[in-house]
């Protein structure tokens, strides 16, 4: 089959990674890709949120099957688009996406189908957000309600700063914005708790952690993502079964009661407190970095299983995993999630070990006459498989350690919350 996977992040080069694993692949495409897929894949230089261009491409390339890793170009309709031209298409259409689209849509999923969450008010002005800020309780959250690439949430401890946020996002700062969302703040830890579904029927697709703020001891800053572990050390048999139940099923039956079928990877993000889930979010696909941890750990075929979910044929479908522990480390561009120095190059990778338990994937990477360059805030993902998180962290840090990128910098305490207490 010959295969194109849409997206240039460390995510896509895991997927990447497992589908050139595969008896059934004969060529892969990474539009754009890294300097990672480049080595396992050919990297086309394309703009996927242009799908006219898209849609040629794969019309020329006769590609079979089309996987999408980023929300933007989902949650824009590229599943709608490529399907309506006949072709294969791994993730959920335009509507199904809004439950990553639009914060607003979910929560209103929430509500109709009493899924634990925060309460909220949804406000249509900055006159009557401010009155509720003024006599709600602190913390609170406030959140613009469509894609931010992670920056749309406001975490307020007091109502100057929550009025504030409240007037960034009405003057534009995420786009153009008629309505504010105001939530509870939620007390508890976090989990990202994955499914895979065929439209029809749906299933676990395993469990990390991550950490998002940018400092050691989860402080400062909020990234796309410092490091993850997986599995998450927070799930059992029986918060697994309020986390189908309360969350999972209703959310699928609200979209089933839409007429629509959701195809492709949920992420949902949860909030776990005395072992209940309330929904913090959900992403319409893989995260990032936890796929770069979850992926190595399956032992099925990606490719069987992402047709399986085409075909409608999930249920039949086995998903197996090896049982060991797994932690990515993410070596971030000094200065990053700020400003940071582009095209800087990364000498000594070919240095570093490679195999089936030790791995590292590309994220903001560029090939150039065989060399490669940082191009982006985070740029490697490096990733260890053992029996215990601390000795995959311990390996990953010397790995990181060994490259010695003088223009890096990490976090030593990914997964600290399980292995140092
Ligand atoms: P989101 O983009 O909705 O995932 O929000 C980003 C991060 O903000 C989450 O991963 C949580 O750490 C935090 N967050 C969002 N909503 C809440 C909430 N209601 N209570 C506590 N923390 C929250
Ligand atoms: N790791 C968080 C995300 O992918 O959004």
């Amino acid at each position: 089959m010959k295969i194109a996977i849409l997206g240039n992040g460390g995510r896509e080069h895991a997927i990447a990674d497992q589908l050139s694993k595969s008896p059934k692949l004969n060529k892969l495409y990474c539009l754009p890709g890294n300097a990672g897929t480049e080595l396992i894949a050919e990297n086309v230089k394309l703009d996927i949120y242009d799908f006219n261009k898209l849609g040629k491409f794969v019309d020329e390339y006769k590609i079979d099957l089309v996987i999408v890793g980023p929300e933007k170009p989902l949650v824009d309709g590229v599943v709608d688009f490529l399907t309506n031209k006949g072709i294969k298409v791994f993730g959920p259409n335009k509507i199904s996406s809004q439950l990553e689209g639009s914060k607003i849509f979910t929560k209103k999923i929430c509500e109709k189908y009493k899924i634990p969450t925060a309460q909220f008010g949804v406000f249509n002005s900055v006159k009557d957000a401010h009155k509720y800020l003024e006599k709600s309780n602190k913390p609170i959250v406030v959140k613009a309600d469509g894609l931010a690439a992670g920056k749309g949430v406001y975490i307020c401890v007091d109502t100057e700063s929550a009025k504030n946020a409240v007037v960034e996002i009405f003057n534009g700062k995420f786009g153009t914005a008629n309505q504010v969302l105001i939530e509870e703040f939620m007390q508890g830890e976090e989990m990202s708790y994955f499914v895979i579904s065929d439209g029809k029927t749906f299933r676990k697709f395993n469990t990390a952690q991550d950490h998002k703020r940018v400092g050691e001891g989860d402080k400062g800053k909020n990234t796309g993502g410092m490091g993850a572990y997986s599995p998450s050390g927070l799930i059992n048999k029986e918060l697994d079964l309020k986390i189908i139940e309360t969350v999972i099923k209703p959310t699928f039956e609200a979209i089933k009661d839409m007429d629509e079928t959701y195809k492709g990877f949920l992420y949902v993000g949860l909030m776990i407190r005395d072992n209940n889930p309330y929904l913090v979010e959900y992403n319409v696909r893989m995260g990032d970095p936890e796929c770069q941890t979850i992926l190595p750990l399956l032992d099925t075929d990606l490719l069987e299983l992402m047709l399986s979910c085409c075909e409608g044929n999930l249920k039949n479908q086995p998903i197996n995993w090896r049982d060991k522990k797994s932690m990515c480390i993410v070596l971030c561009s000094n200065g990053y999630p700020d400003t940071y120095k582009k095209n800087i190059e990364i000498p000594n990778l070919d240095k570093i070990t490679s195999n089936n338990n030790t791995l590292i994937y590309h994220a903001g990477t560029e090939m150039i006459d065989n060399k490669v360059y940082a191009t982006g805030g985070r740029v490697l993902n490096f990733v260890s498989i053992s029996d215990d998180l601390k000795k995959s962290r311990e390996s990953v840090i010397h790995e990181i350690e060994n490259l010695n990128w003088e223009n890096g910098f990490y976090r030593k305490d990914i997964g600290f919350r399980i292995i140092d207490k």
